[in-house]
């Protein structure tokens, strides 16, 4: 699907047209795996309206937004998907090295997720074919090891801890450049929907580069000749070579999502800045376009 112009999420009511094509046609959708992308929970009201209405699966990729509230609350993830994907990577707002967890309130999604992540196996009494003792188990499918380690996890638990000072963090530092690149044109500033709490895993920002004298080729090399790493988040998925070779997508096929590429550039976002990063950085980042 393309995405909402303003909060850079699933167009939901694109979603709703596509559904109704597809229903019309006698097609049935499966899953819908929406994104909270850079922090900014999507319409996730609409989401649980349109499943109720056309019985999907719906999974929330949450990798960008633990800490954003969704009406007030932070622990919307679980209650209006079915199935919620974390990433734990050293860029994201807590780490555990690598690894990720999946939280569901679906208490069989749950069950099957857990055996899942240990090839397959299952104790689980009211599943097996016969029980031969305590040490027994069967396979009903085959799975991996995705296990995270116990290591790991103890770093997690202290980093998890420190959720709500991380996201306040950067929460602040959203607020500064929000202040400092808000009066220039040439520039689009990432909105806050009214009801979201923005989690900024990134602060994406849109340069209009079709309307101005620079490259985002030359703008990156200018940045980082100061010091300054920006970043592309993300090269659309369906441009991929895979997804055009499989499901036929072409340039053209998701334009807001496309423009949006174009423009975008996700700007230093991380806890440790200080104010005297956040001025030179903000400083830098009008300069250079000049
Ligand atoms: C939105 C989103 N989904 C999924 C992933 C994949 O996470 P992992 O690499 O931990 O599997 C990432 C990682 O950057 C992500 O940003």
């Amino acid at each position: 699907m393309d995405i909402d112009e303003t909060t850079y999420t699933l167009d939901t009511n694109k979603l709703e047209e596509k559904l109704k094509r597809y229903a019309s046609k006698g097609k049935n959708v499966k899953a819908v795996v929406a994104v909270d992308y850079a922090g900014h929970p999507c319409n996730w009201e609409k989401l649980k309206s349109l499943q109720d209405k056309f019985g999907f699966q719906l999974v929330n990729d949450f990798c960008h937004a633990p800490g954003a509230e969704y009406n007030n609350d932070v622990q919307y993830a679980a209650k209006f998907a079915d199935a919620v994907n974390m990433s734990f990577h050293p860029v994201k707002h807590f780490t555990t090295g690598e690894g990720g967890a999946v939280l569901s309130n679906n208490f069989e999604l749950d069950k099957r997720v857990r055996t899942l992540r240990t090839h397959g196996m299952t104790k689980d009494e009211s599943v097996l074919e016969k029980n031969d003792g305590p040490w027994y188990y069967e396979m009903h499918e085959v799975g991996f090891n995705y296990r995270i380690t116990d290591f790991q996890c103890a770093l997690g638990l202290t980093q998890l801890s420190k959720l709500s000072s991380f996201v306040e963090k950067r929460r602040e530092i959203a607020k500064y450049y929000d202040a400092a690149l808000a009066k220039d044109e040439r520039l689009i500033l990432p909105q806050v929907a009214s009801n979201v709490k923005h989690a900024y895993h990134l602060y994406p920002l849109q340069i209009k580069f079709d309307e101005i004298n620079i490259t985002r080729k030359d703008y990156f090399a200018r940045l980082r000749a100061n010091r300054i790493l920006a970043q592309v988040h993300y090269v659309p998925v369906h441009l991929q070579p895979f997804y055009r070779k499989n499901f036929g997508f072409k340039p053209g096929s998701l334009p807001i999502a496309e423009k949006f590429y174009e423009r975008e550039i996700s700007i230093p976002m991380y806890a440790s800045l200080d104010k005297s990063d956040l001025e030179y950085i903000s400083y830098k980042l009008i300069e250079c376009l000049c």
